[in-house]
């Protein structure tokens, strides 16, 4: 009779053991971190020179000066957008997971990316616990993939998921979901915190130790954070995330964690009939159904990553009818708006103790870099006058907790892209960007405080 494995429980936040369950970490204090765990046998002391490193370099110490340092090639998704929200192509042996709420377009997104490497690479395997092989065929003669060396796989087996990667050696390995993965050396149920990470831990070891690109999706919780344990999250080489709403038909790919290239960079995709479609100039789609001419709506040039693009900031104000006064945000945080409404009553005398303030991004997007600050005042103001903003007139600069304009990085980025899309006004921190850097047919407008900024932003 075998014996069954011996199992602990540990904080899946700090690590922290212990014989039994429990519901509070007593180190980091955190709530629902105890995870199941099994002991693994100890390693033999021959298999540790064989044993794959998590970074697929060498296993011995190196001189700095004698690392080879070619550049990791990047293979192209044949998705534009894709691309450039891994940071120029997919790095071969990376571990990229995708989060998202049900239906956004996860699967959809990476069989398109699949059948475009099986035609251009060679062998994809995409094994799907979530769907059967049927189900993923008819959705990709929907996307009209091609006839590629693509495999599909329905099983939620990690050992048996392993096997065929071994069998068919592909160039690329996409795994929907994790949360379906489950591994036949732990009890616990697919899904579970410790399978989760056993699941990932293992793809990590067959992405490096053969040096092919493997691609997880990942579930999101409630709360819209990525569910599992957040080891989940420090062991893949890329996060992104799928923004927007599943009623919108634009849907945003953001990197939030991304070892081979800038974070915050964003894909802007739509859903059509035929799948993800890219969006060649974004900040014509988020500024479409703008109604300019009405209070309560800010033209903010922000930056994602490294593209600039325009959003509309909405803000309407209403009197309280009863309790307190509401803030609600959609797109910005709601924190740095109550900061900011208090600079208003502060520095500008506009006080909106008895009011209701609701402010939302347009589009679905989130913004959370602070240059978005004087688009949020200047919509909140214009509704509570009940004035629109001037016409052709863009805005960005943080606002500081005295009521001064701070500068914003890649100011003239931002101001090239409103002059592109056809703004002839932008109101910029002073001292932040000079005319010579932007095209004559945009006017500057320095400013220094959040009243001059709104004296000149309202009409
Ligand atoms: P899906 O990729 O299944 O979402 P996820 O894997 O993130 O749960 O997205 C499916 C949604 O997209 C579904 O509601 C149908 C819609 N869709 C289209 O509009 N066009 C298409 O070509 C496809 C394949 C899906
Ligand atoms: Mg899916």
């Amino acid at each position: 009779m075998s014996r069954q494995p011996k199992t602990i429980y540990a904080c899946s936040s700090c690590g922290s053991q212990s014989p039994k369950w429990l519901g509070r970490c007593p180190d980091c204090n955190e709530w629902n971190t105890f995870v199941e765990e099994t002991l693994a046998p100890a390693v033999p002391a021959a298999a540790g020179a064989k044993h794959p490193t998590l970074t697929g370099g060498a296993s011995h110490a190196q001189r700095i000066d004698e690392v080879d340092i070619t550049v990791a090639e990047r293979i192209p998704s044949g998705i534009g957008e894709f691309d450039r929200v891994l940071g120029g192509g997919i790095v071969p042996g990376s571990l990229v997971l995708i989060g998202g709420e049900p239906g956004i377009g996860k699967s959809t997104l990476l069989l398109q990316a699949a059948a475009h490497f099986a035609n251009a690479r060679g062998s994809v395997l995409y094994a799907s616990g979530e769907e059967s092989e049927h189900q993923i065929k008819a959705r990709g003669e929907r996307l009209g993939v091609g006839a590629g060396p693509l495999y599909l796989l329905s099983e939620t087996c990690l050992e048996r998921i392993l096997e065929e990667i071994d069998r068919l050696k592909p160039s690329l390995v996409i795994i929907d979901s994790i949360q379906t993965v489950f591994s036949l050396k732990l009890p616990s149920a697919p899904g579970s915190v410790g399978q989760v990470r056993q699941a990932a831990t293992e793809l990590l070891f067959a992405a490096k130790g053969r040096n092919v690109p493997v691609m997880l999706v990942g579930h999101v919780t409630k709360d819209g954070s990525l569910a599992g344990p957040k080891v989940l999250e420090h062991v893949v080489d890329t996060v992104l995330y799928f923004e927007g709403q599943r009623h919108h038909a634009h849907r945003a790919v953001r990197a939030v964690k991304n070892r081979f290239g800038a974070v915050s960079e964003l894909g802007v995709f739509e859903m059509t009939g035929a799948g993800l479609r890219a969006v060649p100039n974004p900040s014509a789609v988020f500024l479409a159904e703008r109604q300019a001419g009405a209070p309560g709506s800010a033209v903010l040039c922000c930056v994602e990553g490294s593209r600039p693009l325009l959003v509309e900031v909405q803000a309407l104000v209403s009197t309280t009818t009863f309790g307190y006064a509401k803030r609600l945000t959609n797109g910005v945080d709601g924190n740095r708006l109550s900061m900011l409404l208090a600079v208003l009553d502060k520095r500008a005398g506009i006080n909106l103790a008895g009011e209701d303030v609701f402010v939302n991004i347009a589009g679905g997007l989130t913004v959370d870099e602070p240059p978005a600050d004087l688009a949020v005042l200047a919509a909140v103001t214009s509704s509570v006058r009940n004035r629109p903003l001037r016409e052709y007139t863009a805005v960005f600069g943080e606002v500081g907790l005295a009521g001064e304009v701070r500068g914003a990085s890649q100011a003239a980025l931002r101001v090239r892209e409103a002059a592109q899309m056809g703004f002839r006004r932008c109101v910029v921190p002073d001292g932040n960007v000079t005319p010579d850097d932007v095209p004559a047919a945009i006017e500057l407008v320095p400013v220094r405080a959040v009243g001059e900024a709104l004296d000149e932003l309202i009409a």
